[in-house]
């Protein structure tokens, strides 16, 4: 014998609760799109970070190559048997003015570990303070020291008063 009173219709097997039934969106169906907010938040704090430790390298790369000719403003001004840094893209590149006059760019990133390289006048070489590489301040060859390969060469042009530097 049923204990349900015999006004209240009998709910049929697989009839759902009468929670789900309150309405566009009741409790069970505010809490499953809270839970659903919430997860995707916590998703996106997670996967962002992931996504751009992931992604920097590969977007700096092709910023780096997309980047064909830089122009310097003052450089003119460098004295001679002097050097400084500039970015290529989003590498350092060193600008070296000879004692003669003559321009050398280079890429300032060591070919050994990718540390950055300096010129140094007294000995008119460029120098990794890293492991003690040497390179040649004209042509960038590696001279001594664990650097494999020569520093990659950019060319020099010195138009209405700026230096430009484009790829070799
Ligand atoms: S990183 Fe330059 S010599 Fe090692």
């Amino acid at each position: 014998m049923s204990e349900e009173s015999p006004n209240q219709p009998e709910c049929p097997k697989g009839a759902p609760d009468s929670d789900e039934n309150d309405g566009p969106l009741d409790r069970r169906g505010f809490l499953k799109l809270a839970a659903g907010v919430v997860g995707a938040g916590y998703a996106a704090a997670i996967g962002y970070p992931v996504y751009r430790y992931i992604a920097s390298p590969v977007e700096q790369a092709a910023m780096a190559s997309a980047v064909t000719e830089v122009t310097l403003d003052n450089a003119l001004s460098l004295p001679l048997n002097s050097s400084m840094i500039f970015k290529f893209g989003t590498a350092p590149a060193i600008l070296i003015h000879h004692a003669n006059d003559t321009w050398t760019a280079l890429s300032a990133v060591c070919t050994h570990l990718g540390c950055t390289v300096n010129y140094q006048p007294e000995n008119n070489v460029i120098f990794c303070p890293c492991h003690s590489g040497v390179y040649n301040a004209e042509t960038g060859a590696n001279i001594s020291g664990p650097p494999p390969k020569p520093l990659k060469q950019y060319q020099v042009q010195i138009s209405d008063g700026k230096v430009v530097i484009s790829r070799a």
